[in-house]
C-alpha cells in the first residue's frame, strides 16, 4: 500500500485532531502517502481530497473539532453515492483508508468495503462512547470532563437557592456520559436509556431528600432516555409531588462536543491512530481499532455497530448508594 485517506465523520469529538496527526506521521513513517478527505463521506464524494504532510498536523494535538471537518452524509447512503466516492478514490490512486467516528461512520464504512473492497480500519471517535470493541472512544473523556465542570457550577447556584436541577447530558443511545459525569458530579439521580427509571422512582428519590433536609438536587438525564428529555421528566414530576420543590432545566448541549482534548483523550487518539494506520498496513480490513485493558485489539465493524457494549451495573448500584 503507497496511498491512505484518512477522513472524520459523525459529530466531532476532542481529540479527533490527535488521532488525525497520528495517522498521517504513522503513514509516513512508513513511507506510505496520506490524503485528507473533508467533510466525510461527502468529500470523498465530491473529491474534496487534499495531500498531507508531516507540516499539515503540526501544533493541532491540542486541538478541539476536527481540521479534516466533518459531516453526516445523505448521499453515502445511497449506491450511486457510494459509486462516486469510489470512483473518486480511484481518481486519487487511494488504496486504503482510515476512518475516524462512531456507529454512523462505521456502518458506512462495511457495506462500502463489501460493495467495493476498499480495505478501511477504524479509529473510535465519538463522545458518546457507544461502541463495543473498545473501553473508551476518543472524546469520551473531554466531554465528561466539559459535563462535571457544568454540573460544579449548577451545584453552587442549585444550594444557594435550594433548588433540584435537571441537567440534560448527550448521548443518543447511550448512558456513558451521564453515569461518568453523574457519579462524578454527585448527582442525586441518573436517567439513562439503559434502564428504566420513571419519573415517580425519580419523584420518591427527591421527595427522600427533601424530607431529609437536603437543600439542593441534581438529577442527570442523558437525552435518550426513555421517559424523555429533561424538560419532559422535570414537568412529570413538577405534577406528581407532594413536596414543595424548586425546579429548573439545563440542557448542556454541544458544548459537549467542543474544547481542547483532555491528555487522556490525546494519548487514546494518538494509539488508536497509529494502532488504525498500522492496522491497515499490515493487511487488516473492516475492523476498527481498540483499547481494551490496555491493549491494542481489532474488532469486525460488524461487531463494533451490532453489539452493544454494556455500562457496568456496579456503577449504577454505587451511583444510587452514594447520591442517596
Ligand atoms: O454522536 C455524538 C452526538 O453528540 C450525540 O450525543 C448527539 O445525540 C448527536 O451527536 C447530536 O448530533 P448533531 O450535532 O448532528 O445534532
Amino acid at each position: 500500500m503507497k496511498k491512505i485517506a484518512v477522513f472524520t465523520s459523525g459529530g466531532d469529538a476532542p481529540g479527533m485532531n490527535a488521532c488525525v496527526r497520528a495517522v498521517v506521521r504513522g503513514a509516513l513513517a512508513n513511507n506510505v502517502e496520506v490524503f485528507g478527505i473533508i467533510r466525510g463521506y461527502n468529500g470523498m464524494i465530491k473529491g474534496d481530497i487534499t495531500p498531507l504532510n508531516s507540516q499539515s498536523v503540526s501544533n493541532i494535538i491540542q486541538r478541539g473539532g476536527t481540521i479534516l471537518k466533518s459531516a453526516r452524509s445523505k448521499e453515502f447512503m445511497t449506491a450511486e453515492g457510494r459509486k462516486k466516492a469510489y470512483d473518486k478514490l480511484q481518481e486519487f490512486g487511494i488504496e486504503g483508508i482510515v476512518a475516524i467516528g462512531g456507529n454512523g461512520t462505521f456502518t458506512g464504512a462495511e457495506i462500502f468495503f463489501n460493495e467495493f473492497g476498499v480495505p478501511t480500519v477504524g479509529a473510535p471517535g465519538t463522545i458518546d462512547n457507544d461502541l463495543y470493541g473498545t473501553d473508551f472512544t476518543i472524546g469520551y473523556d473531554t466531554a465528561v470532563n466539559t459535563a462535571i465542570e457544568a454540573i460544579d457550577k449548577i451545584r453552587d447556584t442549585a444550594d444557594s437557592h435550594d433548588r433540584v436541577f435537571f441537567v440534560e447530558v448527550m448521548g443518543r443511545n447511550s448512558g456513558y456520559i451521564a453515569v461518568y459525569s453523574g457519579i462524578a458530579g454527585g448527582a442525586e439521580s441518573i436517567l439513562i436509556p439503559e434502564i428504566r427509571k420513571s419519573a415517580e422512582d425519580v419523584a420518591e428519590i427527591l421527595k427522600s431528600g427533601f424530607e431529609k433536609k437536603k437543600s439542593s438536587s441534581i438529577v442527570v438525564v442523558a437525552e435518550g432516555d426513555e421517559e424523555g428529555h429533561a424538560a419532559d421528566i422535570a414537568d412529570k414530576i413538577t405534577q406528581i409531588i407532594d413536596v414543595p420543590l424548586d425546579i429548573r432545566v439545563t440542557n448542556l448541549g454541544h458544548i459537549q462536543r467542543g474544547g481542547g482534548p483532555s491528555a487522556y483523550d490525546r494519548i487514546l487518539a494518538s494509539r488508536l491512530g497509529l494502532g488504525a494506520v498500522e492496522g491497515l498496513l499490515e493487511g487488516r480490513k473492516n475492523v476498527m481499532a481498540g483499547i481494551i485493558n490496555d491493549h491494542l485489539v481489532y474488532t469486525p465493524f460488524h461487531d463494533t455497530i451490532t453489539m452493544k457494549k454494556e455500562i457496568n451495573p456496579e456503577l449504577l448500584r454505587m451511583a444510587a448508594i452514594l447520591g442517596s
